[in-house]
């Protein structure tokens, strides 16, 4: 790497990680789209060089193949160390399984810091989790994360401790990189540990390149996941224990149901306030854990209980419980 410039200095060129999102350009960010406008190069996977193909007029454009993303963050900056402004970029999020990592990576290996004069800009895009989701329903309406199958740079017990941990603590999940040519396995142990915690009915569905001219969807459930048609190019929604499909329809509960009565036009439920914590939030739940304490119920039976861990339960039960601040304002002026 050549020595830092001081920032502002005319020549440096710049490094700009697009996220173009899931693929059609109505659904790329204006931002984006002026990124690469404003590049003099283009890098990326042939696939998304060819997403973007109208918008490449006149631009040096670099092609690499899938492996290649180290190669790809290298080739960036030294063109931006030659003072090029460069665009590099990847579909959905560059931050999300992309290409903003990498690139980090090389340029802090290459000595690169943040006030060295080539500078970096990351651009957001929509993400394979929201493209996907918005194209069956709603299924990220609560709790969700989101793993990758992919076991080319992670370990498989590490995949495998974090499909166990989000079924058992009932996460909606996007399953990215789920099945490849040559990774046909992981998707049949995802569904083997998720089927340790998750009902066989739990809807899934399966959303091959969202937004693309050969999208395809497939609603099917976690006992028969793995015999879906699954690729690449798609991304596998689980639903969490309330989620369910309706009218073709996947929907993830966003909770009112713990609150209003929903049949009898929203009234709220006996015990419960619009505005304040349910009363199983975390000071209901507290006061009923130190009730049933001391009415009697062991630590162990309490942990069991609530599936939490006994030394959790037992740290709560030995912090006083105070009442809320807000609770406590209102009684004051009342
Ligand atoms: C290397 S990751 C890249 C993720 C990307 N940076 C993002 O934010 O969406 C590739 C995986 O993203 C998912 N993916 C990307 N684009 C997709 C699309 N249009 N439809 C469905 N899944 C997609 C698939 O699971 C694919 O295996």
């Amino acid at each position: 790497m050549t020595e830092p410039q001081e920032p502002g200095q005319a020549q440096a060129g710049k490094i700009m990680l697009v996220g173009i999102g899931p693929g059609s350009v109505e659904h790329m960010t204006q931002r984006a789209r002026d990124a690469i406008a404003e590049a003099d190069v283009v890098i990326g996977y042939v696939t998304y060089i060819k997403l973007v193909a109208d918008l490449l007029e006149g631009k040096e454009i670099i092609r690499k193949s899938m492996t290649e993303e180290l190669d790809r963050a290298i080739s960036a900056l030294e063109a931006a160390e030659a003072g090029k402004k460069v665009a590099l970029i990847s579909s959905g999020d560059a931050g999300v399984y992309g290409m903003a990592g990498p690139t980090y990576e090389v340029l802090f290996q290459a000595g690169w810091t943040p006030d060295h004069a080539v500078q970096v800009e990351i651009i957001p895009g929509a993400s394979a989790i929201n493209s996907c989701a918005s194209r069956v329903g709603a299924p990220l309406t609560h709790d969700f994360c989101s793993i990758s199958l992919s076991d080319l740079l992670t370990p498989w017990p590490t995949i495998a401790r974090r499909l166990d941990a989000v079924a058992y603590a009932d996460f909606v999940v996007a399953l990215y990189n789920p099945k490849s040519g040559r990774r046909t396995r992981q998707i049949v142990e995802a569904q083997r540990l998720f089927l340790r915690h998750r009902r066989p009915d739990t809807p899934v569905a399966i959303v091959k390149s969202a937004y693309r001219r050969r999208e395809r969807i497939e609603f099917t459930t976690l006992d028969r996941m793995a015999e879906a048609d699954i690729g690449m190019l798609s991304t596998v929604l689980i639903g969490n224990s309330n989620t369910f499909v309706r009218h073709g329809l996947m929907v993830t509960p966003r909770g009112y149901a713990n609150k209003y009565d929903l049949e009898e036009g929203g009234s709220t439920l006996a015990g419960e306030k619009a505005g304040r914590s349910l009363s199983t939030g975390l000071l209901g739940w507290l006061e009923t854990l130190q009730a049933d304490y001391a009415a009697g119920a062991s630590v162990a039976q309490l942990a069991a209980q609530h599936r939490l861990p006994e030394t959790y339960i037992q740290a709560t039960l030995d912090e006083p419980l105070e009442p809320a601040a807000a609770d406590a304002a209102e009684e004051a002026e009342a």
